[in-house]
């Protein structure tokens, strides 16, 4: 008898370990049984409780995504599935909680709002096959679940590249149904300022345009020649950013607009040269090479791109933009940026030096902080909160700033110490623009970022002393110089994205690398169904060259549980059943190529590696 309850024991284990049920992220508790309902195409959807409510949380978006599923919705039909939707304020759930059952009487899920009953929906969307199949079924299950943190955040950068309305909406629809809640709009940069402030119309007029170009963003682009024509870009006039205000809020996504000053500012500078502090004249960066990078964070820049903090002209600009800014989003909050701000042309100006020795402030980092006490002020009397990246710390930051720490968790860290609010948002976990697969086959960026890396974003830092309130939650950013079109910002932010969402929706305990993978292999599959483009970069060999005494050794490793590894460094492809990857090689002389694939079940997964010896030998760590 002991013997048959461990059997069974072990059995239940291995269920949840492999769970036939792959929703991303992962809800709090499912308890699973092996009895199945067989799915029909036809869907009846029955709504009990607040019917009202019930229609906002379907919105328009859950029967589309259905039909175009291929399933049909009906009334009142025997062979039908049920979907029950019961939303009632008196449920003892959180407000993005919702429970769910399948059971043979169909779906049925519960929830206290609206935005519970969204979220349910979404995990009916993951309990149905991407496109209906015949004969489908769905194990019998009851779920409970609620987010860990209330900022799930995706960031698209629309400047170095406009992505159309419809762009930005296929991004919104994408990032609800892995129940993300924020879209952080970064919306002016240097090349190019992407928001109708009727107030100031040139900001769109000019600052919306740059001269075309191609080649690498930053190194190999030429500077504008003189009377060309600036007509790459766009941006989003006042009517299409309510439209995509409007359907965020369907999706529970509020909008985060970012307004990037002081620096950054190229494109507002083409408009109004008089807001820099040399006046001259600007124009927006087609991505030309405009600084010097150091490597250890530190920069100069060669064209100026920030705004005079010492003029009363630039407050009342940033107070135009604010006033409009504030009535087209309803959120709560407003990024002013903040980042990356050069200060050389400060410390240049005889006129800025003067009115620090004035006002007695004692350094450059002085005057952004009391640029940025200014810039809050401003947003606070638009009845708004200001959040700015993690550089709005340095030199003393108001009371009731909010801080988004990207360059790792220390700003983070040090705000939430000094009692801030704080969003984790670390380029070591969260940043989608860096490579992650084997720069010999994804489009060269100066750094990288695999899944499994994301897939340990833990937003609450071990560090002790910090209240865990003040930390919001996380997100994720997707910076775009070399980004030009969506699906390749798709490609670029999933898998990544399922990671994060994990990160910020699930309990932490539930996290399992095996288990979180064997659930992105079917999302894969979604994805391709729909015909959404996702990067499968992780089944790829990860290719580490070091020295061993006098040889130079390679090692071929991969995270993902089944995938072996095959190569060959006689410039022939690493079939199947050739040499299997063991250990650890040494590289011998030689003009070759590696070549290297992985295999799950003798199927070839992800693509084949092609490294040059002379490559390899480069990667020496
Ligand atoms: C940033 O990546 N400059 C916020």
């Amino acid at each position: 008898m002991k013997k048959l309850s461990l059997i069974i024991a072990l059995l239940l284990a291995a269920k949840i370990t492999f769970a036939t049920i792959t929703i991303i992220p992962e809800p709090t508790s499912i308890v699973e049984s092996s009895e199945e309902m067989t799915l029909s195409q036809n869907i009846e959807l029955i709504f009990e409780g607040n019917k009202e409510l019930a229609n906002q949380a379907l919105g328009k978006n859950f029967k589309a995504y259905l039909t175009k599923a291929g399933f049909v919705i009906v009334t009142k039909n025997a062979s039908s599935t049920k979907i029950k939707l019961n939303i009632n304020a008196a449920h003892e759930i959180v407000e993005e909680g919702y429970e769910l059952a399948v059971n043979k009487d169909g779906i049925s899920c519960k929830a206290k709002s609206v935005k519970g009953a969204f979220y349910a929906l979404q995990t009916i969307k993951q309990l149905l096959p991407a496109r209906y199949q015949e004969n489908y079924k769905i194990n019998h299950c009851e779920i409970s679940d609620q987010p860990r943190f209330g900022w799930r955040g995706l960031m698209l950068d629309c400047s170095r590249h406009f992505f159309s309305v419809e762009d930005v909406k296929a991004y919104i629809d994408l990032m609800a149904e892995y129940k993300f809640n924020v879209f952080h709009w970064h919306l002016t940069d240097d090349h190019g300022w992407r928001i109708e402030i009727k107030a100031l119309p040139k900001l769109t007029q000019v600052g919306a345009w740059r001269v075309p170009r191609n080649g690498t963003f930053g190194s190999e682009r030429a500077e504008p020649k003189p009377k060309e024509k600036a007509s790459y870009g766009g941006f989003y006039n006042q009517t299409q950013i309510k439209d995509i205000v409007k359907y965020a809020a369907e999706r529970n996504i509020t909008i985060v607009p970012e307004i990037d000053v002081p620096g950054h500012s190229m494109a507002v500078l083409a408009a109004y040269p008089e807001l820099s502090t040399k006046k001259e004249p600007h124009f927006v960066s087609p991505g030309h090479k405009f600084a010097e990078w150091y490597g250890n964070g530190e920069f100069k820049m060669t064209t100026e791109n920030t705004l005079d903090p010492t003029s009363e002209a630039v407050y009342e600009f940033i107070d135009k933009v604010f006033t409009e800014v504030a009535l087209l989003f309803p959120g709560q909050y407003i990024h002013m940026g903040g980042d990356e701000c050069y200060k050389g042309y400060w410390e240049e100006s005889p006129e800025v030096q003067a009115f620090m020795k004035k006002k007695k402030i004692k350094d450059a980092h002085a005057l952004q902080s009391y640029f940025v006490s200014r810039v809050q002020k401003i947003i606070n009397s638009k009845g708004k909160q200001m959040i700015g990246w993690d550089e709005i710390i340095e030199g003393g930051l108001t009371k009731g700033a909010t801080v988004m720490s990207w360059r790792g968790m220390k700003g983070g860290i040090e705000a939430a110490k000094k009692g801030h609010k704080v969003v984790m948002s670390p380029t070591t976990y969260a940043y989608l623009d860096y490579m992650q697969g084997d720069k010999s086959v994804e489009n060269y960026i100066y750094s990288s970022l695999s899944l499994q890396k994301s897939y340990e974003f833990d937003p609450v830092p071990e560090e002790e002393g910090i209240e865990e309130s003040l930390i919001l939650g996380g997100q994720a950013n997707l910076w775009t110089e070399a980004i030009p079109t969506l699906p390749f910002a798709l490609y670029m932010t999933y898998p990544r994205a399922f990671a994060i969402s994990e990160c910020l929706w699930s309990a932490k305990e539930s996290k399992e690398w095996n288990k979180f993978m064997s659930k992105t292999q079917v999302h894969f599959d979604r994805f391709e169904a729909r015909k959404l483009n996702i990067c499968k970069a992780v089944y790829e060999p990860i290719v580490r060259v070091y020295k061993e005494e006098n040889k130079i050794m390679c090692e071929l490793t991969n995270p993902v549980s089944g995938v072996e590894i095959f190569y060959t460094i006689n410039n022939t492809y690493p079939v199947n059943f050739g040499t299997s990857y063991q250990q650890a090689f040494e590289l011998p002389t030689g003009s070759y190529k590696l070549r290297t694939q992985s295999f799950i079940n003798g199927e070839a997964v992800g693509r084949e590696l092609i490294i040059s010896r002379e490559d390899l030998v480069t990667r020496i760590q």
